[in-house]
């Protein structure tokens, strides 16, 4: 007799699911969450408080991530923390991600040999808060 093997049904299942709203939030924020993550850690390394053999790796890590947000934000779902700004003022809003490309990857590449002294000096200036000031809604 012959079965349906169980990938295929789950490959059809993702084939025909759309994303919703909830989802386009959730997502966005998983990429701001885990930006969050790595910034702390490369803040403790950077103080010296956790093993610098790890500063590439996490430069890395949030260079990448960055890399994915101006995607994830693309699509205008009001919701979450974002302000209604981010699409109104989407230029802005997107030159902003761009740059944070650009500062990840000076980040990551400083890091490169885990060199602390030359990456610290670079995590000061990433434009998280910048951008946070503007655009998303303080925490009620
Ligand atoms: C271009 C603007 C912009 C930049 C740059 C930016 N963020 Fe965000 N961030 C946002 C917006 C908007 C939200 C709210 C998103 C939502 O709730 O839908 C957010 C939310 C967050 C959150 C909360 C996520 C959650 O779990 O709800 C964290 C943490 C965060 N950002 C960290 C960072 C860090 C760290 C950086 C820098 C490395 C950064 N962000 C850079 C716009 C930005």
């Amino acid at each position: 007799m012959m079965r349906t093997p169980i990938l295929a049904l789950l490959l059809s299942a993702a084939a025909v699911a759309h994303a919703d709203d909830q989802d386009v939030i959730d997502y966005r924020r998983h990429i701001m969450h885990t930006m969050g993550e790595q910034v702390a850690m490369l803040g403790l390394i950077a103080e010296q408080r956790a093993p610098a053999s790890a500063l590439a790796t996490h430069a890395q890590v949030l260079a990448i991530t960055a890399s994915t947000a101006k995607k994830a934000f693309e699509t205008h779902v009001d919701g979450g923390e974002a302000k209604p700004d981010v699409w109104a003022q989407w230029p802005d809003f997107a030159k902003r991600l761009d740059a944070l490309v650009a500062a990840t990857g000076e980040l990551a590449k400083a890091a490169k040999s885990n060199d602390v002294a030359a990456a610290a000096p670079k995590l000061k200036d990433l434009g998280c808060k910048g951008c946070h000031d503007t655009y998303r809604k303080p925490k009620t």
